[in-house]
């Protein structure tokens, strides 16, 4: 089930990418792209989105992650030319992890070697791919769960370009290209309703939690107390983004805060930097339940 919509009203674009409303329906309709009024906004069909973002973001300089060195000589395998092609889309930054958070992800699943594992926030598929990778060189018939509301990925503020239509076709896809689509199960919606319906949804407990969704202290709060009552003692839990100062967002920082931080007996946990942009890293480990 998807609920992306078919019209998307352009007083939200003008939003999304801080431009003048008056301004992006100029540039919509002189360059053919057609507009219709709806319930007293003007509109724009889905269809017409690619072109309408390429229009807008025509002269963005765009930035990309740049492949880590020890990703290179994998080029040949499928798993790792589908993250090339993911890394290659203009969507990919920032939202994406780095090729060297992702590295570390994948090393630390080839460590812990976990049955089941379950994110939230795969954004177009990026950790997806290291995680899967990972439990594929593992050999354990390991899983990802991985929990999004797909869809289409739309712009984020000064960042007009980061667009992609139709994420779960688009994660599909690359996952059949990495040859890895036995070890992803795909859950679409909002994560605290699939949480609520974690027994039947997705039934014994974790070994690996990576916690990289919405990043608001109440989403991220909420997809905590939701989750991690569903890992298990010796499991791992992952938060991406806990530098509020760098990536904006204060979610997880204030679930390690006054959550975390106050239970020592319970978990173990360490932050570390990340490169290139230092949006950090929380690793924990749970020690009691
Ligand atoms: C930062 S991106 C995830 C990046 C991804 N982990 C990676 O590194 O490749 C955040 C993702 O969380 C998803 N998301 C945000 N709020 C959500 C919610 N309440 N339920 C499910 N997914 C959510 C968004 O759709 C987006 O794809």
């Amino acid at each position: 089930m998807n609920n992306t919509p078919t019209w998307y009203q352009m007083d939200h674009i003008a939003n999304l990418v801080n431009e003048d409303l008056h301004d992006l329906l100029v540039l919509a309709t002189t360059n053919g792209i057609k507009l219709q009024k709806k319930s007293g906004t003007i509109t724009v069909h889905r269809n017409d989105l690619t072109r309408l973002f390429e229009e807008i973001s025509r002269d963005v300089p765009r930035r990309r992650h740049v492949l880590t060195k020890s990703l290179l000589p994998h080029l040949d395998l499928p798993w790792a030319k589908a993250l090339k092609g993911i890394y290659e889309e203009d969507a990919a930054w920032p939202a994406s992890m780095s090729p060297q958070q992702g590295e570390f992800l994948r090393s630390l699943i080839q460590n812990i070697n976990p049955k089941k594992c379950l994110e939230i926030g795969c954004f177009i598929g990026a950790s997806t791919l290291w995680i899967c990778s990972a439990l594929e060189d593992c050999g354990n018939n390991g899983i990802l769960h991985s929990v999004d509301l797909y869809g289409d990925k739309m712009p984020f503020k000064h960042i007009k370009y980061m667009f992609l239509l139709d994420a779960l076709s688009y994660i599909q896809k690359r996952l059949d290209e990495a040859e890895l689509s036995h070890r992803n199960i795909q859950h679409v919606g909002h994560s605290h309703l699939v949480g609520s319906q974690y027994d039947k949804l997705i039934g014994d407990e974790l070994d690996f939690l990576f916690i990289d969704g919405d990043h608001t202290i109440e989403g991220a709060t909420g997809d905590f107390l939701l989750y991690e009552p569903h890992l298990k003692k010796g499991g791992y839990l992952m938060f991406h983004d806990i530098y509020p100062e760098v990536c904006g967002w204060d979610g997880p920082a204030h679930v390690i805060n006054s959550i975390i931080a106050k239970q020592p007996g319970k978990y173990q946990f360490v932050e570390l930097d990340t490169a290139p942009q230092n949006y950090g890293i929380s690793l924990i480990k749970k020690i009691a339940k």
